[in-house]
């Protein structure tokens, strides 16, 4: 829909990066312009973009816009809001930090940045009244972080739980649904626009680890950094892990957790999770994010959609833009987020849940008893033990091997470390222990 509203003001707005992202952004912003106005109340002009190399075609898009001087961009004493999508931490975070200091609000996608420098560009803004809205930074489209800010801050939240990268989320559900190999699937998800410049960040947990820092800081009204996230990635997983949890009945999840515990400090983790079939979050395919919010009061809510792309995550960046334009026409800043608690992030070995195990031993009398006393000497209690393979012992080795998968119950992260340390010392084990943590099961 087009209104005609010409004696409205004009917001003008300076972009960095012009990528998967922020092409979108442009996009949206010169396609949607009357709506934009009507919407907010003034004009939303996109006056300039800074990039790497402004030669370059990017149809649909002003040439005259592109400058390569990002730095005289947020020096600029004509923009009221940046939007910055050119990733990266500490280029970035000059560049930030110059804009919210002049008083020019800030709409970002940039986890990275906000896991390591959210506390500081969040005084910044704090002390000289702009925005810093970061909604694309978690889960693309998903809103998610406007609900833990606003909707649920009346109520507490005890656990957030969920599936927060695409690319890694698409690279298992390739390896579980087509049998297609790792490296094969992470070309698809860098050809799709999912994955960061650098894919390691993904791979290795690392981006889901800074969602992770920003969703416990909101949930639980706290500061918490992504190198305090625990943090493993999925680059160790293997067709013979797919294919062993396929066989149990569960799913292969790369999930971020982060919960209160009883001692009222915050546990954050990121990890590759296996999942029943029947989880909600098993049939969570493709590129898509899906998030448990866990609250006192409204009890357990859902949140899914698409969590990684140009146009999905461009959606997010154009609510924060909106919100930020109708502030800025009225001359106030939105509410800050309400970090008032200083709780201490839990060390990782306090954490308790259930664990599978599989690994190779001899098959030979007496081997299974002697890996069962593994854990009954450290009181981990077992729930489910199989053979789930006979194999060939390897060359020179008389003895044929057995498959072990092994469940447990309910244990303490540091006592299965233990046990997995012993069992690898054993003379009847061959190869590595496979290790993974399982959720969903209570
Ligand atoms: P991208 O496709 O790699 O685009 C980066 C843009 O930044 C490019 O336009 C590049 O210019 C520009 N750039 C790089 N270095 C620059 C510099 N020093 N000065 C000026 N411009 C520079 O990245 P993206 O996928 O759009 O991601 C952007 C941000 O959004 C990142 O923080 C990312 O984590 C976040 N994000 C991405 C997604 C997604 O699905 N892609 C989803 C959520 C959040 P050239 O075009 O000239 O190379
Ligand atoms: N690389 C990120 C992902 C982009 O795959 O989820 C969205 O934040």
């Amino acid at each position: 829909m087009t209104t005609a509203t010409p004696e409205l003001p004009t917001l003008r707005v300076g972009m960095l990066g012009c990528g998967t992202v922020g092409s979108q952004v442009a996009r949206i912003i010169t396609q949607q312009h009357d709506d934009l106005a009507a919407r907010t109340g003034a004009h939303v002009e996109l006056v300039a973009i800074a990039v790497r190399d402004a030669s370059k075609d990017r149809p649909g898009i002003d040439p005259a816009l592109f400058t390569q001087d990002a730095a005289g961009l947020v020096a600029r004493d004509d923009l009221d809001i940046i939007i910055e999508l050119i990733g990266g931490v500490e280029s970035t975070r000059e560049l930030v930090a110059t804009a919210l200091s002049r008083g020019t609000s800030v709409v970002t996608a940039n986890k990275a940045l906000l896991a390591a420098h959210g506390a500081e560009l969040t005084g910044i803004a704090n002390q000289t009244g702009a925005d810093l809205y970061y909604e694309a930074a978690v889960a693309g489209a998903i809103p998610i972080l406007r609900p833990l800010r606003e909707s649920l801050v009346g109520d507490e939240i005890t656990m957030v739980m969920g599936i927060v990268n695409g690319t890694t989320n698409y690279i298992l559900d390739q390896m579980t649904t087509t049998g297609a190999d790792f490296d094969d699937a992470l070309a698809q998800a860098q050809g799709l626009g999912y994955a960061e410049a650098d894919p390691t960040a993904d791979i290795e947990g690392h981006d889901a680890a800074a969602k992770a820092a920003i969703l416990a800081s909101l949930a639980f009204h706290t500061r918490v950094s992504g190198d305090q996230v625990f943090c493993e990635g999925i680059s160790h997983l293997t067709a013979a892990d797919i294919e062993a949890v396929t066989r149990l009945g569960f799913v292969l999840k790369l999930l971020a957790v982060a919960q209160l515990t009883p001692e009222d400090q915050v546990s954050v983790r990121v990890h590759p999770v296996i999942l029943p079939n029947s989880h909600p979050l098993s049939s969570v395919h493709g590129a898509y994010n899906a998030i448990f919010v866990e609250s006192r009061e409204a009890g357990r809510l859902m949140f899914m959609g698409p969590g990684a792309g140009g146009a999905p995550t461009a959606s997010a960046v154009m609510g924060d833009l909106v919100t930020v334009a109708r502030n800025r026409k009225r001359g106030v800043a939105g509410h800050a987020p309400s970090g008032y608690t200083d709780r201490v992030v839990a060390p990782m070995g306090g954490t308790e849940c259930l664990f599978y195990l599989r690994f190779d031993v001899d098959d030979k009398p007496g081997v299974l008893a002697q890996a069962a006393s593994v854990f009954s000497r450290r009181g981990v209690s077992l729930q489910t033990v199989s053979q789930i393979a006979k194999l060939e012992g390897p060359a020179g080795h008389e003895q044929p091997l057995a498959t072990l998968g092994i469940m447990t119950h309910e244990t303490q992260e540091q006592v299965i470390q233990e046990c997995v340390a012993e069992l690898q010392a054993e003379p009847f084990l061959h190869g590595e222990v496979r290790l993974l943590r399982v959720e969903g099961m209570a």
